[in-house]
């Protein structure tokens, strides 16, 4: 944990001492350090992981900084390889200090788990059968994992829905509720579906098909919100309330046409993904669930809002479902991974699930904030022109010089670059 996520000046230090500054916190062993700074995953460790290994792939890691979430402050790993990310975020969180920063919260961590039960002669009679022998069934779900039952996880419930519509007729699906506390959940969820199955067969003489989790993880959902003040959102020659309105405006256009919802969304998945796949989580998983927790009223939409309170100031929020976990697979294996939750100094699942909601929600406000100013391209410009001016040829300290000059004549293409070069010969 850190006592400060405000690190001004890391943004232009040298590749070398931003990992000297992080090394000066002195909330990370040197072993937790180099995992951040070399990959972490050696080819040994990714080989029982996967099959047909020949190696591992990086991504470059950066740190989000300003981020204060429910009062506490947090530098925030992110794994990503689009420029303007882990700027956008800092920045974002810098705006949201002066009202507090973020306030979050996440529902208990409750997976669901699902059996299509076909074959079934008589649906009602199924159902009722199924719930009359719900408090034998949720014991022997429990059964499966004595850990997780000790940490108090385990099977709260089932809920028994009837598909009338689809393509081979009217089924019975059964969820099975599981509280996973601090793991993703999936494995424990498959294993108890797996395990009740014969006996959901045995009560209604139908045929349990598929046994499988959800990712529409709905009944664990985190929600973030922030404010920023009126006075924080002038810039340029952008009034504050031109800043502001325009990003209301931005959000409507998405929350009213799924076209630009889709991209809207992408933005705040910009900002998940990229912690997700820092802390070793599933990132297809939240995606999905994203995705299908934005079209849950019939009509995909936007996963945040955007509004003004009383006083003017902007206010915004975002509500998802987030399923990811501190315990269990890549989580534990990956040497990155733990050193990016110890640096966040993060304990359990839902605190995670938290931080990774408000990184959404600021990811979505930088691109909203752009896109209702000066658009998305010159934010991108910058950082794009020092991957040009590297990939024309340009070493030390004439690429920071060469982008400077391609983003100036605003011409950031490879050919101008080592036109440049070779004009400086
Ligand atoms: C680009 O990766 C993300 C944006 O398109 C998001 C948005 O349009 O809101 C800028």
């Amino acid at each position: 944990m850190t006592s400060s996520s405000r690190l001004p000046g890391f943004y232009d230090l040298p590749l070398a001492e931003r990992q000297a500054r992080l090394r000066a916190l002195a909330v990370l062993s040197e072993t937790e350090l180099a995992a951040l700074a070399n990959g972490g995953l050696t080819p040994e460790a990714a080989d029982p992981m996967i099959e047909n290994v020949v190696g591992t792939f990086n991504l470059p890691l950066g740190i989000a900084l300003n981020f204060m979430v429910n009062d506490r402050e947090v530098l925030v790993p992110m794994a990503v390889e689009e420029p303007s990310v882990v700027a956008g975020a800092s920045f974002m969180a810098k705006l949201a200090r002066p009202a507090g920063g973020f306030r979050t919260s996440a529902d208990e961590p409750l997976m669901i788990g699902q059996m299509q039960l076909l074959a079934a002669p008589d649906l009602d009679a199924a159902a009722a059968a199924i719930a009359a022998a719900e408090g034998e069934l949720l014991p022997e779900a429990a059964g499966i994992d004595p850990v997780l039952q000790k940490l108090g996880g385990g099977p709260r419930g089932l809920e028994i829905r009837r598909i009338d519509n689809s393509p081979i007729g009217p089924f019975l699906v059964i969820h099975l509720i599981y509280d996973v506390r601090d793991a993703m959940g999936a494995n424990a969820v498959n294993t108890a579906c797996e395990r009740l199955a014969p006996r959901i067969e045995a009560l209604t003489g139908g045929r349990v098909h598929l046994r499988i989790l959800s990712n529409l993880a709905d009944r664990r959902l985190a929600r973030a919100e922030c404010t920023i003040q009126l006075d924080q959102l002038a810039f340029g020659d952008f009034s504050a309330e031109q800043v502001r309105d325009g990003i209301i405006e931005a959000w409507a256009f998405a929350d009213a046409d799924p076209y630009r919802a889709a991209t809207h969304n992408k933005g705040i998945m910009n900002g998940i993904d990229a912690v997700v796949i820092a802390t070793g989580n599933d990132w297809r998983a939240v995606e999905a669930g994203a995705h299908a927790y934005a079209a849950r009223s019939g009509r995909y939409t936007s996963l945040s809002t955007w509004g003004k309170d009383a006083d003017g100031n902007l206010v915004g929020s975002l509500e998802l479902p987030m399923a990811v976990g501190i315990v269990g697979g890549a989580t534990k294996v990956h040497p990155s991974a733990q050193a990016a939750l110890k640096l966040m100094g993060v304990s359990t699942a839902a605190e995670l699930a938290q931080i990774i909601t408000a990184v959404g929600l600021a990811q979505n406000l930088a691109a909203l904030r752009a896109l209702a100013t000066e658009g998305i391209q010159r934010g991108h410009m910058s950082l794009h022109a020092r991957q040009v001016a590297i990939a024309a040829g340009a070493t030390g300290e004439q690429i920071e010089r060469l982008a400077a000059q391609l983003v100036a004549e605003k011409t950031v293409r490879v050919d101008r670059a080592e036109e440049i070069l070779k004009e400086w010969q």
